[in-house]
């Protein structure tokens, strides 16, 4: 029988725990479940003697993945799938796998929330703005940036996106104008919305020479990943610039010196709560827990994100 560990440090909400294992059961299989776990050492201890396995944000370093004698396949409920050890996993020959477009809802929905938040002086009182008229930079135009373009049209706001990966003319169909450049996203938009992956060409690559091209009362809303963002030259600009705003789904590694300095103009959330909606959660787990059978009775590799 094989046995599916549900690792989740920051769990789904119970409906779709409770559909994961259904699937589960109908295909045969044990699952395991831990959650909320706060020790690295209980998810070794757990992976052990599994075959398959389901995360969220929780990493699947290289020391977990040697401690999984069976694994077979580990899938990443949601979109990024950087806390993966993929060259861990290619050694091993075991598959990884993500669920694009699952979550992808909630995190534009949060986008959107949180440029209001920002406009609305983080709902302290006082005189905001207002997103309509607005110019927003999509960067990166995946299913987060598709339905970011899909509300913000709802809100009238003028649309820009910059991806390098995707045909201009899928850009263009949603109505959105389709730039050239990063610079040309930053030096037009006066709110940009992050949704590139973390990679190694992409960590710290939203630096001081973009941020500083943006026109006055930018901000910078990031829903993507805190590595994205190159932390010096986010001091520099919050220092220099009295209109700039962030706002982060999850704090930089610089909140502690930022954080009071600029209460009025950041704010990150305490936890990465993008994904954190019953129906991403549904979605997300459900899909993961598909793919594991699918794979596991079929050899169906679908979104399998690693070549070895
Ligand atoms: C993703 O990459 O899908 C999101 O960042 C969601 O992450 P989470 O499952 O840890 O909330």
């Amino acid at each position: 029988m094989s046995k599916v560990l549900i690792a989740t440090e920051k769990p789904f909400a119970a409906v779709a725990v409770n559909g994961i294992k259904k699937i589960f059961d109908e295909a045969g299989f044990e699952t395991v479940l831990l959650e909320k776990y706060t020790d690295k050492a209980d998810l070794i201890k757990a992976v052990e003697d599994i075959d398959a396995m389901i995360i969220r944000s929780d990493k699947a370093s290289a020391d977990v993945i040697a401690a999984a004698r069976n694994l077979k396949i580990i899938v990443r409920a949601g979109a990024g799938f950087d806390n993966i050890d993929i060259a861990a996993a290619n050694e091993k020959k075991i598959v990884a796998m993500n669920t694009p477009g699952q979550n992808s809802n909630a995190v534009a929905e949060l986008a959107l929330g949180m440029m209001v938040f920002m406009a609305r002086a983080q709902f302290k009182g006082g005189s905001g703005s207002e997103l309509k008229g607005k110019k927003l930079g999509i960067h990166a135009f995946g299913y987060v940036g598709k339905y970011v373009a899909k509300i913000a049209k709802g809100f009238g706001m003028e649309l820009y996106a910059y991806d390098p990966f995707i045909d201009k003319s899928v850009i263009e169909n949603e109505g959105v104008i389709a730039l050239n450049s990063e610079e040309e996203l930053y030096s037009t938009c006066q709110y940009i919305s992050l949704h590139i992956p973390a990679n190694e060409k992409t960590k710290k690559s939203i630096n001081y020479n973009l941020l500083s091209k943006m026109p006055k009362g930018a901000t910078l809303v990031n829903t993507a990943r805190k590595e994205v963002v190159d932390e010096d030259s986010l001091k520099k600009i919050l220092e220099e610039r009295q209109d700039f705003k962030y706002i982060s789904d999850i704090a930089p590694d610089c909140h502690a010196e930022i954080a009071d300095k600029f209460e009025n103009r950041y704010y990150a959330t305490p936890k990465k709560q993008g994904a954190e909606t019953s129906e991403a959660n549904i979605n997300a787990g459900l899909a993961a827990a598909n793919q594991i059978v699918g794979f596991l009775k079929k050899g169906i590799s679908t979104f399998q994100v690693n070549k070895f």
